[in-house]
């Protein structure tokens, strides 16, 4: 972890209501499904597709998104692999607090490096980090280009962008994979949906 570690002194206070505490009364378990593609892969469609239909059936749900969470927490940081770092470092914390909170929490980040998401995954407890691949080919990812990024990348007006000048390490065994050149946004978050159900994360 690159994080400068200049807390000195300070100490951890244990709460007085534990998670299982608040997983009773949440009726869900906390998890993290971390999504991870390349831009315009469909990863924040697919989550806030999920969020609706979590929402729906009355559960805790809540979206951290790349290009939000760079407007605000994260706006000091830029696309070299030492700020992507640092804004996948973060995430995960926030993430992991999320998780402990009780809720269901998705990220849909790009989230390029492996190591930046496993050390995300060593935050959380085992079972608690989901890690999802949302598989699109970068021809199609061009081709639907929804904020003309790939267009400049490919002109040179974006130094860096992943899948043209800068690098997307695939998870090699992510617990899930979304082929979302082919499915639906409707089937692909039926899929979560199905696994959250599965592995009891919806008591
Ligand atoms: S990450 O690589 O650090 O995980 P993140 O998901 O936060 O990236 O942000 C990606 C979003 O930022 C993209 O969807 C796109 O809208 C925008 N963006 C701007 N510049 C770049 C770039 N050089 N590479 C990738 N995405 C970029």
């Amino acid at each position: 972890m690159s994080a400068n570690v200049k807390a000195t002194n300070v100490t951890w206070h244990e709460g007085v209501v534990s998670r299982e505490q608040r997983q009773d009364l949440m009726k869900q378990r906390g998890v993290t499904l971390w999504l991870t593609g390349l831009s315009a892969s469909g990863k924040s469609t697919i989550a806030r597709d999920l969020e609706r239909k979590l929402f729906l059936d009355r559960r805790l749900c809540y979206v951290l998104d790349g290009d939000n969470v760079r407007h605000g927490l994260n706006k000091d940081l830029g696309f070299s692999p030492k700020d992507r770092e640092e804004n996948i470092r973060r995430i995960g914390e926030v993430a992991a607090l999320f998780t402990d909170a009780g809720f269901i929490t998705l990220t849909a980040f790009i989230s390029p490096y492996r190591q930046d998401r496993d050390n995300a995954r060593k935050l959380m407890k085992p079972g608690d980090f989901i890690e999802v691949l949302v598989d699109c080919d970068i021809a199609t990812c061009e081709q639907r280009d929804p904020k003309g990024l790939y267009k400049k990348a490919r002109e040179g007006k974006v130094p860096e962008f992943t899948g043209i000048s800068a690098p997307y390490e695939a998870p090699l065994q992510p617990e899930l994979v979304i082929d979302s050149a082919k499915l639906g946004v409707d089937e692909a978050s039926n899929v979560l949906m199905e696994y959250l159900r599965e592995k009891k994360v919806l008591l």
